[in-house]
């Protein structure tokens, strides 16, 4: 017999203490593991601006942002108070053979803001959505079936987006994915140029800069993919999901080099975290060839896309975006922890670079020069690759209450997407205390050592 189901209040008053059990027995028990394992199975009870805060009270710099979704801060009272506004009105939201409102003036306001290529808004609820409506669009608009992509490429998990992502750990066995979608070397102008050669491309679509690794595009390759892709009749896609709204300095990250792309997909950020939304920005004529006549109106869309709660915590976003300057202070911070933390390159052999554009940050682990510490970063990495990051981010967890992880699988590169609200002075201490645990972790022998036993003490305490 099940019981009566409780209030969120009665929930968060009566089950604290439960998240992990319930989540073992009813979610993600392969999840609980890692938590577990690094000891980041903490009981979090609040989330305010750029921290979390445990049930002990302690604050957390979250350099994850919910994976980029809290920019303008966690539970921003303006977002919230806009969701409430329109909850209070009891707007006649998804009439669905009608339109509404604030739909409208979130794609009047997201336009206004976009280049002069795109004019028009298709609604979605999550970035993979954005991305999945980019293909159908720029198959649609082209008569053509090829997309091409970049390596490393992230554009989410469904089964189109999948079909443009060359991780073996996301894409094995869920195939056959998608047929005539082709990986091309990040920023490879020459690459790009023989693949529309070959025909029949419909889109190339690219993240401006990679989330996957936080990898930074060569100079000028982006302008020229996409003279090439409007020489070849393709279209050229910018899938500014997580770079988007403010994270590199600029509103969409496109605007550092002055790209004009004909689709734009846009989410994460957009609601400020508190709904689901998503929305692709499209030209005109792309829009016009897949909706080209009364019947066709519904050919793509969603339920629940374009929805007033969604909408209007949007609008409160690019308002807070905008009163509290955070485009500007995503620059300007960014430009700091740069500052700050390039150094280390030369101050430490295993640092092998550090990137990154507005608050979009990372920095790259390599082996050490020295021969006796290389042979133990080998046999380590043997073992389990991308361990080194590892030694990094749980000290800073542990020791420092800043929570940030490894930019990808298998892979020594460790990121950070604060909120674009984060204070200066929380920037410069995460410059400090990463110093310190990089200088801790590149003593190879002995940081391997007290990680393992960590680790095994905390694996122990997972099986109990
Ligand atoms: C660039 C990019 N595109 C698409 C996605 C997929 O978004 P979602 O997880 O909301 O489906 C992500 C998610 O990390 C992303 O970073």
């Amino acid at each position: 017999m099940v019981g009566p189901v409780p209030s969120v209040r009665e929930i968060l008053a009566g089950r604290a203490g439960e998240e992990m059990s319930l989540n073992d027995r009813h979610l993600n028990p392969q999840l609980g593991r890692i938590v577990r394992t690094l000891g980041f199975d903490r009981r979090w009870v609040r989330g305010e601006g750029a921290h979390l805060i445990d049930s002990g009270g302690a604050r957390y710099l979250d350099l994850f942002s919910g994976y980029g979704v809290f920019a303008i801060g966690r539970n921003h009272p303006e977002a919230i108070a806009a969701v409430e506004e329109a909850m209070e009105a009891h707007t006649a939201n998804l009439p669905q053979l009608g339109v509404t409102l604030l739909s409208g003036v979130l794609a009047e306001q997201l336009l206004a803001r976009a280049p002069s290529s795109v004019a028009a808004m298709v609604p979605a609820n999550t970035g993979t959505e954005t991305v999945e409506a980019a293909i159908k669009i720029a198959r649609a608009a082209t008569g053509r079936a090829r997309i091409l992509y970049a390596e490393h490429a992230f554009h989410g998990l469904t089964l189109g987006s999948l079909s443009l992502n060359g991780d073996p750990i996301f894409r094995d066995g869920f195939g056959p994915l998608l047929a005539e979608c082709e990986a091309l070397p990040f920023g490879d102008v020459d690459a790009l140029e023989r693949a529309l050669a070959r025909g029949e491309v419909a889109a190339f679509i690219v993240e401006p800069i990679q989330g996957k690794g936080v990898n930074v595009p060569p100079a000028g390759s982006l302008q020229a993919a996409q003279r090439l892709c409007r020489e070849a009749g393709a279209l050229f896609v910018c899938d500014e999901v997580q770079t988007g709204l403010g994270r590199t300095g600029r509103f969409f990250a496109l605007e550092h080099w002055g790209l004009e792309p004909d689709l734009i997909c846009v989410s994460k950020a957009l609601s400020g975290g508190l709904v689901p939304i998503g929305a692709v920005l499209v030209s005109r004529a792309a829009f016009d060839s897949v909706f080209d006549g009364m019947e066709r109106a519904v050919r793509h869309g969603s339920t629940v896309g374009g929805n007033d709660r969604a909408a209007a915590a949007a609008l409160a976003t690019l308002r807070v975006l905008e009163s509290e300057r955070l485009v500007e202070r995503a620059e300007r911070l960014g430009a700091l922890l740069l500052e700050l933390t390039a150094p280390l390159v030369e101050r430490y052999e295993v640092v092998s670079d550090v990137r990154g554009l507005g608050l979009m940050w990372g920095i790259e682990f390599g082996p050490p020069s020295s021969r006796a510490h290389r042979s133990v970063w080998n046999a380590a990495e043997r073992a389990q690759p991308g361990i080194f990051s590892q030694l990094v981010t749980v000290p800073l967890f542990h020791d420092h209450r800043i929570f940030c992880q490894v930019a990808g699988h298998r892979m020594n590169v460790i990121k950070a997407l604060p909120a674009l609200v984060v204070e200066e002075s929380e920037i410069r201490r995460f410059a400090t205390a990463l110093e310190e645990v990089v200088a801790r972790a590149e003593r190879l022998p002995s940081a391997l050592a007290r990680f393992g036993m960590s680790m095994g003490r905390r694996a122990l305490a997972a099986r109990r």
